[in-house]
């Protein structure tokens, strides 16, 4: 993204001060654009405090919401890695004590470790005074996010920047920013399974076809346009159409084919699977629509006797930021 013209100058803090970002669950992909499309999410998200002390480097202070599930140690926490990036961007003599409270269910699908490494880069930078900008903080979250789940830019980006963004490469330069279609409302089921990324990214073919390397290029191409134009009836067309990721994961996810048509049953335009899954993401028109899509994946899987958990967002502008 382009450069902001002026960056702040570099403060001195004193140990003891602290700061919360916000950074939002993205859904990946968005359907037809495997690893080059991403979009955030009004809610949920997750909360990093950074706390400032004079030991050097990034540590991990408490976690919270995740049911003990995530290490405790700083090496193998996206949070940690990205704190610890920025900061050696940043070249700090002192150090940070980072606090995580997750409000993302891991390995969902919803760009869980994505949004704790852009929460912590943000306060991190916030905690010295800003003098990166996005930009600056990007490669740090993309290392974060290479050291989990495999080296992929479309959640990260939209968890910093917001809105749905255009990924062409993990590096700043190759991320634009796309049009957000006012009347998308979503609504999103997370079945109860794990799906991690890696595993789901394993399952998928290493060639695929002309044919299908033409259609997918077809899909992307009219899904932009989609979004640029405010066309819905276009976007509910190709979102689901993916030939190659999709039909690869969809084994990975139960109750995938009746969710879908139940959401369609309901109205939502189409269906996809939020980044590797299993979370499930419906574009629909309006609130009344989203919340009729979500009640149909929540009896969908209450039939399926498999736990879920549904809600309803829109697709949220505004990326990481900074909350007290
Ligand atoms: N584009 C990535 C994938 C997103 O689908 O594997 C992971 O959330």
């Amino acid at each position: 993204m382009p450069k902001s013209a002026q960056r702040p100058t570099r403060q001195t803090h004193p140990a003891g001060e602290s700061v919360a970002v916000f950074a939002p669950a993205t859904v990946a992909n968005l359907g037809v654009g495997f690893d080059i499309l991403g979009m955030a999410l009004e809610a949920p998200g997750d909360i990093v405090r950074a706390t400032y002390r004079e030991q050097p480097g990034a540590a991990l202070g408490s976690i919270s919401g995740d049911d003990g599930r995530l290490p405790r140690s700083a090496a193998r926490n996206t949070a940690c890695i990205a704190g610890q990036l920025v900061l050696e961007r940043l070249s700090a003599s002192g150090g940070v004590s980072l606090d995580l409270e997750k409000g993302l269910p891991l390995a969902s699908g919803l760009g869980s470790s994505a949004a704790s490494a852009a929460a912590a880069a943000v306060a991190v930078n916030a905690l010295y005074g800003a003098p990166l900008d996005l930009d600056d903080l990007l490669p740090a979250c993309v290392e974060a996010e290479a050291s989990v789940s495999g080296r992929h830019a479309d959640n990260v980006a939209p968890a910093l920047w917001g809105g749905i963004v255009l990924v062409m490469s993990a590096e700043a330069r190759a991320i634009h920013p796309l049009p957000v279609p006012e009347e998308l409302h979503l609504a999103l089921v997370t079945p109860d399974v794990a799906v991690p990324t890696a595993h789901a990214r394993a399952v998928l073919p290493a060639r695929v076809s002309m044919h299908d390397m033409v259609r997918q290029t077809a899909l992307v191409a009219a899904l932009i346009h989609a979004l640029h134009t405010g066309d819905l009836a276009l976007l509910a067309r190709t979102a689901e159409q993916d030939p190659i990721v999709t039909p690869a994961r969809a084994n990975l996810i139960p109750g995938f084919d009746q969710a879908r048509a139940a959401a369609r049953e309901a109205g939502a335009l189409a269906t996809l699977i939020s980044g590797s899954g299993p979370t499930l993401c419906a574009l629909c028109v309006d609130s009344a629509t989203a919340h009729a899509a979500a009640g149909a994946f929540a009896a969908t899987y209450e039939r399926l006797g498999i736990g879920s958990r549904t809600f309803t967002t829109r697709p949220s502008l505004h990326g990481a930021r900074l909350i007290k």
